[in-house]
């Protein structure tokens, strides 16, 4: 039995940011490209598992994997009672409202038509505002809606503005922002407690009660 920790990667753009982060206290592993899925350090420390960013919390839940990295983004939309140990010190981006430039910011209490992957953190964002929305869910590329005319507005992740400003959007909120956890299933944080903090540690991360 392997007393290696288990931690799921979310492959695309973070874990280029987790390799480089991880790579500066010793935790070193081979590049994605050569599309092993199961993956472990040099440092004998870690068994990492890279799977797509919206199956992390997936993973973390059913305790596959013990420990992952995910942003607030994915967590939010997952509803699963993982522990977030703490936010780590890369890839925060912003959830933003966007529309076409010719399309004015929203007036009054609704309804508005919107766009987007992440439908829970829209709902609940306006529903506390008071204003109605109906929610339009798309996978992807959510930058279209407005171009084609399915929906005035998106609620999307911006990081650099390239996507938006390469369709002729604008932003028109920024509504918050989205940071990146180290997270862990319950039961395991509980079973390897004393690891964890370690790692905690070695990685400057402040140790504060952990939340859900
Ligand atoms: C994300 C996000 C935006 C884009 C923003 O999509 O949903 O589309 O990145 O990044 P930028 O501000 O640097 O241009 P992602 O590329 O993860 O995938 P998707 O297009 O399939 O939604």
């Amino acid at each position: 039995m392997s007393d290696r920790l288990t931690m799921a990667l979310p492959k695309g753009r973070l874990l280029k940011k987790v390799q480089d982060h991880f790579g500066r206290y010793g935790i070193i592993f081979p590049d994605e490209d050569d599309r092993k899925l199961v993956i472990e350090d040099t440092s004998g420390r870690f068994t990492f598992f890279l799977v797509k960013n919206s199956d992390l919390p997936v993973y973390v839940s059913h305790g596959i994997a013990g420990l992952g990295i995910c942003g607030e983004d994915v967590l939010t939309e997952s509803q699963t009672d993982l522990l977030k140990l703490a936010p780590l010190p890369f890839g925060s981006t912003k959830m933003c409202l966007a529309a076409r430039k010719d399309t004015p910011p929203p007036a009054g209490s609704g309804p508005l038509t919107i766009a987007t992957k992440f439908p829970h953190f829209t709902r609940t964002y306006y529903h506390k505002l008071g204003v109605a929305v109906q929610v339009i869910k798309l996978a992807g590329s959510v930058e279209l809606a407005p171009v084609l005319g399915l929906a005035p507005y998106i609620v999307d992740l911006v990081e650099t503005g390239s996507t938006l400003k390469a369709n002729n959007l604008y932003v028109v909120q920024e509504l918050a922002r989205i940071r990146v956890y180290l997270v862990a299933n319950p039961a395991y944080y509980k079973l390897h407690y004393k690891e964890i903090e370690e790692f905690l540690e070695m990685l400057d991360i402040e140790t504060t009660e952990p939340s859900p």
